[in-house]
């Protein structure tokens, strides 16, 4: 097979670049990468493919190996999980003991969004020539877990992508999960004593009350043997997601475009009619009261309360609705003009919004990297350009955080922590061309929400 050269050239170094280098290498743990090695000590789902794309950089096997070992923890259903434990820890609550899963390798029982197809294009089309065999490997398991999503987390006939715990979503405790997970009863839950606390402040962490209902939530999964059907369908928690059902459009978009690749037709079939739902999942999340895309409570049939960031990330799963996008983007100035450095991952003038704490309104490079990219495929420069010196300034002042508080750029949460330093190395150092966008999600007209 002949392949255009797409290798990249070798960029110039920078000392920043050299630290978040080092830090990759420091939390490589063989093969996979840990978070942040007292907070978080195992491998965590998409934390790991944010890490592959900052080895990308400069070790593109390493890359590829952890996007591979991410999939040795696949259940057999599909399910990518959202922990591979792959030794005990004691210092980590919940641990492998805690989720009393039951496949090969100890893995907790849900997922976090998908975005590893994107990734795995991105690693493809660094070196089509290296990347083709270990593409091909990968694919069906992407499809598999592709598959898990849009038939064991969407409700009766709903497209839209459903979490059923907080932690599915990767952002543990916004206010998006609020009004839901009030109404989880969370008597009667066995004792447990958190790990984080002692890691970092508990002003910085969710409150008590949240991790009760969090560990109500992965006791009942657990008495169902985890049952994803039962889960999704009868569990004390089902909201549609605004963030994973669009980092899954995009996904779906990248993994058609990879089928089409290796000429699998019958996978190419199977996405295309995921995809054909994507404009319906978009409309059933939007709020006109809000006006944005906002969570919805499936269980008693209500928004969320406020916009989070993750409503911007409709540009990146591909989507336009000209009526609709027009607020979005009223929305997104009126966040990062109420702030220093945004996006803030709430509205920062909702009375929810709490600077230091978390999800409730830090900013995550991670999150600022996929709406930028969102933007830019649809020729949104400026704003992309300012996340990205944003992103770069809170890194460059104060070092790779987990988040940063966003109206003083200060960093919060662990420290030297992987993903941002990934971040770094893929997006927000000057030593990358940001005048060169990555390959767009959708190849000629964007789909209409
Ligand atoms: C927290 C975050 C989640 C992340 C994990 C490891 O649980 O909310 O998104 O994957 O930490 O960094």
């Amino acid at each position: 097979m002949n392949f255009p050269s797409t290798k990249p050239a070798r960029r110039p170094s920078h000392r920043t670049d050299q630290r978040a280098i080092q830090i990759l290498r420091e939390n490589d743990w063989g093969g996979y990468t840990l978070p942040s090695k007292g907070l978080y000590p195992y491998q965590w789902n998409w934390d790991s493919m944010f890490v592959a794309l900052g080895f990308s950089e400069f070790d593109l096997d390493r890359a590829w190996t952890e996007v591979e070992s991410l999939f040795e923890g696949q259940w057999g259903n599909g399910m990518a999980a959202h922990i591979v434990f792959r030794r005990d820890m004691p210092g980590y609550f919940p641990g492998p003991r805690v989720w009393e899963t039951t496949e090969k390798i100890p893995t907790s029982g849900l997922s976090q969004p998908p975005v590893a197809a994107t990734v795995v294009r991105d690693l493809f089309e660094k070196d089509r020539e290296f990347g083709w065999e270990r593409l091909r490997e990968i694919f069906s398991k992407l499809v598999k877990w592709h598959r898990w999503f849009h038939t064991m987390r969407v409700i009766s006939g709903g497209t839209a992508i459903v979490v059923t715990h907080p932690w599915e979503s990767g952002r543990d405790n916004s206010p998006d999960w609020d009004a839901a997970l009030r109404l989880v009863d969370s008597e009667g839950i066995e004792p447990y004593t958190r790990c984080d606390l002692g890691h970092v402040d508990a002003a910085m962490r969710p409150t008590k009350e949240d991790y009760d209902r969090y560990m109500k939530l992965v006791e009942y999964g657990r008495s169902t043997g985890w049952d994803h059907t039962q889960i999704t369908r009868e569990g004390p928690f089902a909201v549609a997601d605004p963030g994973i059902t669009f980092i899954l459009t995009r996904a779906d978009r990248d993994l058609k475009y990879l089928a089409q690749v290796l000429g699998y037709r019958d996978s190419l079939y199977e996405i295309e009619g995921w995809l054909a739902t994507s404009g319906q999942a978009a409309d059933s999340l939007w709020s006109e009261e809000l006006q944005a895309y906002v969570a919805y409570d499936l269980r008693h049939g209500c928004f969320a309360e406020g916009v989070s960031s993750v409503a911007f990330l409709s540009f990146y799963a591909g989507l336009s609705h000209p009526g609709r996008d027009r607020f979005l983007l009223r929305h997104l100035h009126r966040f990062l003009d109420a702030v220093q450095y945004g996006v803030p991952s709430f509205d920062p003038e909702h009375p929810f919004f709490e600077s230091k704490r978390y999800w409730r309104g830090p900013t995550w490079a991670i999150i600022n990297y996929l709406i930028a990219r969102g933007l830019l495929d649809f020729g949104l420069r400026e704003e992309a350009d300012l996340l990205r010196h944003s992103t770069r300034e809170m890194i460059s002042k104060h070092g790779f955080y987990e988040y940063f508080d966003p109206l003083d750029g200060t960093g919060s949460g662990g420290k030297d922590f992987t993903w941002t330093a990934a971040i770094w190395l893929a997006w927000a150092s000057p030593m990358v061309d940001g005048s060169k966008n990555h390959p767009p999600a959708f190849s000629g007209e964007p789909s209409q929400a």
